[in-house]
């Protein structure tokens, strides 16, 4: 982007995108939510009898999708909770009980975004495994079990979380191989092992393993319900029935019991509907466009080894980044631009792809493939 009216040109585009039923967005996990689609899902819910208070996020809607999804992960019980940080948080505070060491990845969420609460607000250590990579595998896990039982004070592990899909590895997942192997040996060393998995739902949609073959691993399982199941806000913890019971004081003791949370959970429950088959098919519809649009010349969106929803798009010279980018939001589609995160454009396929057939949405790659490309050259013929 050459100039401050361009950048603030395509940033106007953009926001404009977000709210039209007909545009493309591939960022987040899910289709964005105006505040006018919440208003009409919500009178919809409201005229068909489906909105039933709580008081203080027990009962109502809250109770009958904490059953629901107790059920969809193959838990005995769940619990809603308010943030993913909050159920991995309190998930992990009461796996550890007196021990005071919690393993996890590096990457992680728990690790790297959440400001250390583990250690400031519950008293437990940090071990990250598996630095700047996606997971870590049984064997680096053993080696942190054994450091902590063979120092001059025992300090036992008291919990191993595992993120996966990771979102700061661009949604890659930790291959089944390791899964199996790391909660195996969580399960012979007498260690609760705890699933964030915020987006459960894109990882199973994308390795083709069942949600329930996934979770039966895991002691408890945190699922986010506002990334893609068009909630505002929440979360949703599940396991063992005496794991979960009480639990909702210690969601209060922390803030979170909100009243009204019937709001969330009712959009949630009501988003969640049908989002498997959706999902699918737009994973499916995303696969075959990505392979027609890559031989379009310098244009590749490359999927990453252990990739789920998060695809690289990479461009050669003489296509520029931010006017392909520009050009593309002239047809209604919008790309995230690089980020210092990760340097390269990474596109997030969500439900949105639906809303344009594979034939326009393939010309709207090839018009901006040769409108950033003929921008340049001419430019460069200016200049000679
Ligand atoms: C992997 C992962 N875990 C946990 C969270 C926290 O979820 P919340 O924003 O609901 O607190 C996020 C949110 O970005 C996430 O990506």
């Amino acid at each position: 982007m050459n100039t401050t009216t361009e950048i603030l040109d395509s940033a106007a585009k953009r926001a404009r995108l977000m709210s039209s039923p007909n545009s493309v967005v591939f960022s987040g996990d899910g289709e964005p939510q105006t505040p006018r689609a919440i208003i009409e899902r919500l009178t919809a819910l409201h005229e068909g009898g489906e909105l039933h208070p709580d008081i203080y996020s027990l009962g109502g809607n809250v109770e009958s999708f904490e059953h629901h999804m107790a059920d969809e992960l193959g838990k005995e019980a769940a619990i809603w909770m308010p943030t993913g940080t909050l159920a991995n948080h309190l998930a992990l505070r009461r796996h550890s009980r007196t021990k005071a060491r919690v393993v996890l990845q590096e990457q992680s969420h728990i690790y790297q975004d959440a400001g250390d609460a583990l250690t400031r607000l519950s008293g437990l250590s940090t071990i990250p495994l598996a630095a700047g990579k996606p997971y870590f595998t049984a064997e680096e896990l053993q080696k942190a079990i054994v450091l902590s039982v063979t120092g001059r004070v025992l300090n036992s592990i008291g919990a191993v979380s595992i993120e996966s899909p990771v979102r700061r590895q661009a949604g890659q997942v930790v291959p089944w191989g390791e899964l199996d192997s790391v909660t195996k040996l969580c399960r012979e060393a007498g260690i609760p092992v705890h699933l964030d998995g915020a987006r459960l739902y894109m990882m199973s949609a994308a390795t083709g393993i069942a949600i329930k073959k996934y979770t039966e691993l895991f002691d408890s399982v945190y699922v986010s319900t506002w990334k893609y199941f068009g909630s505002p806000f929440g979360a949703i913890l599940a396991g063992p029935r005496e794991f979960i019971e009480g639990m909702y004081h210690d969601r209060r003791m922390f803030g979170g019991g909100l009243p009204s949370a019937y709001i969330a959970t009712a959009l949630a429950m009501n988003g969640q509907d049908g989002f498997i088959e959706r999902f699918d098919e737009s994973l499916a519809k995303a696969k075959t466009l990505f392979a027609l649009i890559n031989e379009l010349p310098g244009v590749k969106i490359g999927q990453f080894e252990h990739g789920s929803n998060v695809f690289e798009l990479q461009l050669d010279p003489p296509i520029d980044t931010d006017r392909f980018i520009d050009s593309l939001l002239d047809s209604g589609i919008s790309i995230p631009w690089p980020s210092v995160e990760w340097p390269i454009p990474l596109m997030h396929v969500n439900s949105s792809i639906l809303r344009q057939s594979d034939n326009e949405i393939l010309e709207a790659f090839t018009t901006a493939s040769s409108i950033s490309r003929s921008l340049l050259e001419v430019t460069k013929t200016l200049r000679e």
